[in-house]
């Protein structure tokens, strides 16, 4: 069988494919004033997810994650974790999500094949997570985790945004939360995007800190799997959970990358802050097409770039994570 390896020599064991450009919330370095439809899109259907999916796993792809905007604004959720669940060589499916909708939905999300779940949460502070959000749903999310935590899922993980002076006093908070959850925190550097930057400016804080204050503490580096994505993570005996830092400004960040992005309309992103995409729409309309989108996805991936040269002086140019699926 083709496997999925770039010209560097990186493989590409997951597919992080976007169900919405949507979103309702109003994170502050996303989308400060919410989503504002251009249009009146038009987002990848279930047969057209399905045959895409069925496209990446004959080239070996083994897992999916589904992100957005806010995948759970999607009514047919439930049936597209199905969907790609019953898809031959599809054996994770990890869902990104903001968590307001957790305790009505995670249920069913877990029955219908979903295997694990990234929450966003950038605050322990009720007041904060508002502040920063635009969502008084605090109580609702961190109650959604509780749930997850109990549904057996194979991972649940927690991301928060780094900012300076919103969030970054709060470690203390985060070591007493994860001391007895078996969940995966991670602390992801503020990106910043063509619509953030002056919100990047004030708020971007390089993790270096944080990483000497938990080593500091006796905080372990942990091995990466050689298919680890880009998070460096920690651990530490005292504690059942464990502690990540994605750093995107970091140097060698790139040579790990193994992320591969579809967005909800359909277009192939090979990096975040590449400025292209290219539509593998057309070839979604048909089953008949299942070969000419394998080996149309094989070709495309030739074409990733080394790194996204940032380090070069180059400024990222992508647009706010809500339209390419963080
Ligand atoms: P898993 O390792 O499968 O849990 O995936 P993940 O860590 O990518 O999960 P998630 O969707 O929760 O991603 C968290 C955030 O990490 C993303 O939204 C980005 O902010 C950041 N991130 C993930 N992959 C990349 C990448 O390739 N490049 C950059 N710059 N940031 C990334
Ligand atoms: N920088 C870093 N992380 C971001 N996210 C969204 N936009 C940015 C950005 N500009 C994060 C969200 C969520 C994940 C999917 O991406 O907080 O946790
Ligand atoms: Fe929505 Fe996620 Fe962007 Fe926040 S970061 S506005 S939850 S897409």
């Amino acid at each position: 069988m083709q496997t999925l390896v770039d010209h560097h020599g990186r493989s590409f064991p997951y597919l992080r494919l976007s169900l919405t450009e949507a979103c309702n919330y109003r994170c502050a370095y996303c989308l400060p004033d919410g989503y504002q439809a251009n249009g009146r899109p038009v987002f990848l259907v279930l047969e057209e997810i399905r045959r895409l999916v069925r496209g990446f796993a004959a080239l070996g792809m083994s897992k999916i994650r589904l992100t957005g905007g806010e995948p759970s604004l999607r009514k047919d959720l439930p049936a597209i974790i199905a969907a790609v669940a019953a898809v031959p060589g599809i054996r994770r499916i990890a869902l990104t999500t903001n968590g307001c909708r957790l305790p009505r939905l995670v249920r069913g999300w877990r029955e219908a094949g979903l295997t694990a779940l990234n929450v966003s949460l950038d605050s322990l502070d009720a007041a904060r997570y508002l502040d920063i959000t635009g969502h008084d749903r605090f109580a609702e999310v961190t109650e959604g985790i509780e749930q997850a935590l109990a549904l057996g899922f194979e991972a649940v993980k927690i991301n928060a945004v780094l900012l300076r002076g919103r969030n970054d006093d709060e470690l203390p908070a985060w070591l007493d939360y994860l001391r007895g959850r078996d969940v995966a925190l991670r602390f992801i550097e503020l990106m910043q995007t063509g619509e953030n930057r002056e919100f990047f400016e004030r708020h971007h804080l390089r993790a270096e800190g944080l990483q000497r204050q938990l080593l500091a503490d006796g905080w372990v580096l942990r091995p990466r799997a050689a298919d680890a994505g880009p998070a460096l993570e920690y651990a530490h005996p005292d504690y059942r959970g464990r502690i990540g830092v994605i750093a995107p400004y970091a140097r060698d960040f790139c040579a790990g990358c193994n992320r591969l992005r579809v967005t909800a309309r359909g277009d192939l992103r090979l990096c975040l802050f590449g400025n292209f995409g290219v539509s593998l729409r057309p070839l979604l309309q048909s089953d008949d097409d299942h070969d000419a989108l394998v080996a149309h996805i094989a070709t495309q991936l030739g074409l990733k770039a080394a790194g996204h040269g940032l380090h070069q002086g180059l400024t990222g140019i992508t647009p706010h994570l809500a339209s390419i699926g963080g």
